[in-house]
């Protein structure tokens, strides 16, 4: 006995069925039903709506007083809802939520003054209930090359990019390469439909799993044509429009059947088909493994219950909300407030068009055919568990800031919202918290989320114990003479705080300069990163001094190195005692020049001889080297060139 399998994605999409369901439900109430146009391109299905009393009209003018017109899932413009209000008919609107989702987009960007273009064609009825949104503001392209000649002849500024929802994927693709990269005057909707594709793919893995294949649907359905055209690459396939037609087919030399679709077939039809097949096969009592069909239906017609977890497809994102498929009658739709608690990201930094979600059904709505849900809400409850284990285990997060509030700055750990107060952010208390937005913090969490209140976290106790981690590694390794290269923190009157990578040594400001200083910044400014070495050290008071001059700078040994006793040089005064005045030979080594000294004459006061900034040129007398003094003399100078004078007029 041959396997029967019905593919899960065969018949109706959710659009079609809603429609469909709409106008059986007021046929069942006993309603005047006239639908606008046939529901659906299937003879079968359109001929049993008629057989129960509805009637197929193409005008609005065609209808009679009272009587329900039905809009079909395709949707149609503004001014056909206004000739049926004109009329006073009642509406059942079975527009497919995602038709109804490009209309509302067409009409809002409309309003905001953007131009429309429509990927589509132009005479589809679905096209043309999309252009009775934009105020005859709109062209339609059916592909890149339609798209191309657009721009080249035209200079709209805003334009609002929109598709039909059966839209070929592929050329999408291609029109997309088209439009000028990052404009911010282009916003694009993809408004494709997944339901045709998912059935195509669905289909085309069955049939790569058959013997031979049954499509189902009506002769002219382009998309029932292309699931022949599909199947029949993997294996023997039969388009069949019903039942009846069963009997002509070979069914021989087949283990495994399988049956799919297309868009417009009635699930009785598809029911009436397995039936069939199964009389055929001559089995009477099909156990579920060999015949999934029921399962099937269930599948796609998935009760959804208020506060149940559910698994949705994204089909559209927008900046207001992503529209999902759940599989069920209902669309789903996750507002922006639903997908995340942070206000800073738009739904499309948040998901993609087709990724999947676990999401928590909030409200579901049989009337208007949708379902709300909420991804932040999945996001949270397992956010909440996370960052409780994290303060338990005192694990270290990271985030960024979202936004500063008062008294201090949100972040979004895995949708769980943690305020990090103003005393935990390490920042000083007069500072802007709003530097901190866009950043990436660690933190750890003090206090974890409790009903309708937020975590709260420290990034302080991170860098505190960061810093005391580090300290404890500087002392480990640290010993006196050791180089390190830091950065100045700070300056004092005394000396230059510097970080040696979690601990702050000091540079005394004698360290600073081998010359005398009156303030560290003369020499050093924060942020200056300087070679030190450890002078000293005391664990106990943490204490560390650092040294900074280098013996190889030091301006005694260079002076020790180039001059010696009886060199005559150039010195300038840098300060007068009454006593003599002090010279300076080279940067940080001064001599005194005693007044005795100062000239080849008694000297009363010094000043009357020398002033501060003068160059003189002196005499080395004498070296002390242990006192580190040096002796200078003008008068000596002055007598040797004396010397040197008469020696040369002698000769
Ligand atoms: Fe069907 Fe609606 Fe998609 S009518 S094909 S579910 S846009």
């Amino acid at each position: 006995m041959a396997k029967l399998t019905v593919s899960k994605t065969a018949g109706f999409c959710f659009g079609v069925n809603r429609a469909v369901e709409k106008v059986y439900k007021a046929l069942d109430e006993g309603k005047q039903v006239a639908t606008l146009g046939p529901l659906i391109h299937n003879r079968d299905a359109v001929n049993d709506m008629i057989k129960k009393g509805a009637r197929v009209i193409e005008e609005v003018s065609e209808l009679r007083q009272g009587e329900y017109v039905v809009i079909r899932s395709h949707g149609v413009g503004r001014d056909v809802y206004e000739k049926i209000h004109a009329l006073g008919n009642p509406i059942i609107d079975a527009t497919c939520p995602f038709v109804a989702k490009i209309h509302k987009i067409a009409a809002e960007k409309t309003a905001e003054g953007y131009f429309i273009l429509i990927a589509g064609d132009e005479h589809h009825p679905e096209v043309q209930g999309i252009v009775g949104h934009c105020e005859q503001n709109y062209f339609v392209f059916k592909d890149e090359i339609v798209l191309k000649a657009f721009f080249e002849r035209n200079s709209q500024k805003k334009l609002a990019i929109i598709s039909q929802t059966t839209y070929n994927n592929i050329i999408w693709g291609e029109c997309l390469k088209v439009l000028p990269e990052d404009d911010p005057n282009i916003v694009v909707y993809d408004t494709i439909c997944t339901a045709t594709e998912q059935r195509q793919t669905d289909s085309a893995a069955l049939a790569a799993d058959s013997d031979l294949m049954i499509v189902i649907g009506g002769k002219h359905s382009s998309n029932t044509v292309k699931l022949y055209d599909i199947c029949s690459r993997h294996c023997r396939t039969y388009h069949i429009e019903n039942a009846d037609e069963l009997d002509t087919l070979d069914l021989s030399n087949a283990e495994k059947i399988g049956i799919t679709a297309g868009a417009s077939t009635p699930a009785t039809i598809i029911k009436e088909v397995v039936t069939t097949m199964e009389e055929i096969l001559n089995k009477e009592n099909p156990t579920e493994e060999d015949i999934d069909f029921a399962q099937a239906i269930d599948e796609t017609f998935k009760k959804l219950h208020t506060g149940s977890r559910v698994k949705g497809c994204v089909m559209a994102v927008n900046n207001s909300e992503v529209i999902v498929d759940l599989g069920a009658k209902q669309t789903g739709s996750v507002p922006a407030s639903e997908l995340s608690n942070d206000p800073s990201k738009k739904p499309s930094d948040l998901v993609n068009v087709g990724d999947e979600l676990e999401l928590i059904v909030i409200k579901v709505s049989d009337q208007d055919g949708m379902a709300t849900l909420s991804k932040k809400r999945v996001d949270e409850q397992a956010g909440v568990e996370k960052v409780i284990k994290a303060k338990e285990e005192e694990t270290v997060l990271e985030a960024e800031v979202a936004a500063s509030v008062k008294g201090g700055v949100n972040v979004f750990y895995e949708g769980v919202r943690v305020f990090i107060p103003a005393s935990q952010t390490g920042l000083p208390r007069e500072a802007d918290l709003s530097e901190l937005k866009g950043k990436t913090v660690k933190f750890v969490i003090i206090e974890a989320p409790e009903r309708r209140k937020s975590a709260v976290g420290s990034i302080k106790a991170v860098t505190r114990r960061e810093k005391e981690a580090a300290k404890k590694k500087f002392w480990e390794t640290a010993e006196i003479g050791k180089e390190y290269e830091g950065e100045v923190k700070s300056l004092t009157s005394y000396g230059a705080f510097v970080d040696l990578g979690g601990i702050d040594g000091m540079v005394h400001i004698s360290e600073l300069s081998w010359n005398r200083i009156k303030h560290p910044s003369q020499v050093v400014s924060v942020g200056d990163v300087l070679k030190v070495y450890i002078k000293d050290l005391d664990q106990e008071k943490d204490r560390i001094s650092l040294g900074y001059k280098r013996a190889e700078d030091n301006p005694w040994e260079k002076f020790l190195s180039d001059y010696e006793i009886g060199d005559i040089v150039e010195a300038k005064i840098v300060s007068i005692t009454t006593f003599g005045a002090f010279a300076q030979i080279i940067e940080g080594v001064d001599g005194l020049i005693h007044i005795s000294q100062l000239a080849d004459r008694r000297v009363e006061n010094v000043k009357d001889v020398v002033s501060v900034g003068d160059i003189v040129k002196v005499k080395i007398t004498n070296i002390d080297e242990d006192s580190k003094r040096i002796s200078l003399s003008i008068r000596e100078a002055l007598n040797d060139a004396d010397d040197y004078e008469d020696e040369d007029e002698e000769e």
